[in-house]
């Protein structure tokens, strides 16, 4: 069994999946990281993925990738309920869980610090419990906590396990999908980073990304994208290179099966994509005993020393996206601070995969929840 996911267990059985029939099986009941994943069950919820994507409607999807629209997948999990469990802020990756899930058929409930009795101290274990006692098929979850989401299915694991030794009724495991774990995973971003590419480069086919240079650009020790971007990408074929200053890329990054490059310069030229990442200054903060949490967020970081000289180094602009190949592409996961890892022309211009990217974040998760809550 792969260490990126728990194969499934008896469950309720959704309807019949009319993109079921295109892809291949999946084993897995939770999608928690994309290292472990073989590349085939990669492809499987990438082709899961093509097929939800070809379903929406052409405003969505750029035509040249599909998008021949106008499909209502609504039965596919008609009846199910999915949580959205977000302890860290989220802007793209809670609406677009829960567009996806709508688009199945999935009822949404959505919880996050504000509002719910985690701002009273209860603990995330004891919140999963809860939810999952309530019967919720699924809970897609988002902590500032590494590993987080490894945790809550142990805690499921263990009270649904003592619970059945004990002859009691146990509780039920719902499919744990993974948000966005502290610095360690971000496994949808990853999925749809790559579908991106894949578009990008008339590789809708195979998911085959042999023959491709990827650039990954930034803050790469705070970044659960790069983790996740790596492995799949890796994964897939594809060549990368973890660029950035010393300070925030750490050379241990080269055993996850990466290049690393302090040079932005030396490399440019090479990259068939960049996929360029967000300083991010609240990972750097060393939060002081008592402080406030809702204190002003950080703006600068010991890490490097300073931001004009960051974007001079390492910045994309017009002049340095002039250096790139003919046709490469330039990716961001949002959010953007304008400016800083990229000029406002540069994230708005032709080479910008950046909405493109959104709108294939739909598709993804509408094929990560089609997947493991239909897991057998
Ligand atoms: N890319 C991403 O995770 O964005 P959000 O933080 O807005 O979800």
């Amino acid at each position: 069994m792969s260490k990126a996911a728990v194969r499934s267990s008896p469950r309720r059985k959704p309807a019949p999946s009319s993109a079921a029939s295109s892809v291949g099986r999946w084993p897995h009941r939770h999608l928690l990281q994309l290292y472990g994943l073989p590349a085939a069950d990669l492809r499987t919820v990438l082709r899961r993925t093509r097929t939800y994507a070809e379903g929406l409607p052409a405003s969505l999807i750029d035509p040249h990738d599909v998008g021949r629209g106008g499909k209502d997948f609504s039965h596919e999990l008609r009846g199910m309920v999915a949580a959205n469990l977000f302890f860290e802020d989220s802007t793209r990756t809670r609406v677009s869980f829960s567009v996806a899930a709508a688009r199945l058929g999935v009822r949404v409930i959505d919880l996050t610090n504000m509002g719910s009795s985690v701002s009273k101290g209860e603990t995330v274990g004891d919140t999963v419990l809860n939810i999952a006692a309530m019967g919720a098929d699924a809970m897609v979850i988002r902590h500032r906590s590494s590993g987080s989401t490894h945790l809550v299915v142990r805690t499921l694991q263990e009270r649904h396990e003592s619970a059945a030794r004990k002859g009691g009724s146990p509780v039920p495991i719902p499919s744990i999908i993974n948000a966005g774990d502290g610095r360690h995973e971000h496994p949808t971003q990853g999925l749809l980073d790559i579908y991106t590419l894949a578009a990008a480069f008339n590789r809708l086919d195979t998911f085959d990304l042999k023959g491709l240079t990827v650039v990954i650009l930034g803050d790469i020790g705070s970044s659960r994208v790069a983790r996740s971007g790596v492995a799949g990408m890796t994964a897939l074929g594809a060549r990368v290179i973890c660029v950035g200053p010393p300070s925030l890329v750490p050379a241990a990054f080269t055993t996850l099966g990466c290049e690393v490059s302090h040079d932005l310069d030396a490399v440019i030229h090479q990259a068939d994509a960049i996929n360029v990442l967000r300083i991010q200054f609240e990972r750097h903060e060393i939060k002081q005993p008592g402080a406030a949490e809702n204190a002003p967020k950080a703006t600068s970081s010991n890490a490097i020393a300073s931001i004009r000289e960051y974007h001079e180094l390492y910045g994309i602009s017009p002049r340095r996206a002039g250096h790139m190949k003919r046709g490469a592409i330039i990716m961001h996961p949002g959010p953007i601070n304008r400016g800083v890892e990229l000029t406002p022309e540069v994230a708005d211009s032709g080479r910008s995969m950046v909405l493109r990217q959104v709108s294939h974040g739909v598709a993804v998760r509408m094929a990560v929840l089609g997947l493991c809550l239909g897991a057998r």
